[in-house]
């Protein structure tokens, strides 16, 4: 490392957020610029507790999905993303091992990796992982559900048709009965407080957890589905 650790270099990272702003702009609702905003402030937060150069873990959170799904055609977006992110931080002017190490974070940092069997290996890619599922919890995960399904043609909100409090075992990936937002909440977001790496990502876990089982079961109430 050619800087000195956890000095941030605030003109450099002015600069990448500048580009973020510019190239997720017509991302799905639930991948503009408020949710990598949210998912830096809270890798942030979560470095707080943890030993780890901020400056790749903020670089990296900002760049973790600067390139949209809909524009990575044949590869992931993750790996889309960490590909892009090497070209803007060249032009930013980062040196290549600093670029290198934001790479890595990001590839492994995605839900995707994860659920292909990869694994975050640095403590920065854990700290990222953390964060960018912890945007996929509570009152904001809920709301980017829906902007998600939205955005890819989703037919109707869907019904609660699993227990909130004991969603079925396999996990995340598979499409357990359609492909609703709500059906993701079996499938993917109750299953992700058991996916947390850090002390301060399962403490946050918690609270997002149960707000989306009060919302699920009152979901499922006004549907009277128990009716
Ligand atoms: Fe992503
Ligand atoms: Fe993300």
């Amino acid at each position: 490392m050619n800087h000195k650790e956890n000095k941030i270099r605030e003109d450099y990272l002015k600069k990448v957020i500048d580009y973020v702003r510019r190239e997720v702009r017509n991302s799905d609702l639930a991948h503009r610029f408020d949710h990598v905003e949210c998912v830096a402030k809270i890798a942030k937060k979560i470095s707080k507790k943890e030993k780890v150069d901020l400056e790749v873990v903020l670089v990296s959170a900002y760049l973790h999905d600067v390139v949209s799904r809909k524009e990575s055609r044949n590869k992931p977006h993750y790996v889309a993303s960490a590909e892009k992110a090497k070209e803007i931080l060249r032009k930013v002017g980062y040196n290549e091992d600093f670029i290198e190490k934001v790479y890595d974070v990001i590839v492994e940092a995605s839900y995707e990796s994860w659920i292909s069997g990869i694994r975050p290996k640095s403590k920065e890619a854990k700290v990222l992982h953390d964060a960018d599922l912890l945007e996929a919890m509570g009152a904001r995960g809920i709301a980017r559900a829906f902007a998600y399904a939205g955005a890819y043609g989703s037919k109707e909100l869907g019904e609660v048709n699993f227990n909130p409090e004991n969603p079925p075992k396999n996990t995340s990936h598979e499409r357990l009965v359609d492909s609703s937002p709500i059906s993701h909440f079996a499938s993917k977001l109750l299953h992700l407080r058991n996916m947390m790496l850090t002390q301060s990502g399962k403490k946050m876990a918690k609270e997002k957890h149960k707000f989306m089982v009060r919302f699920l079961k009152q979901y499922k109430r006004e549907m009277m589905q128990n009716k």
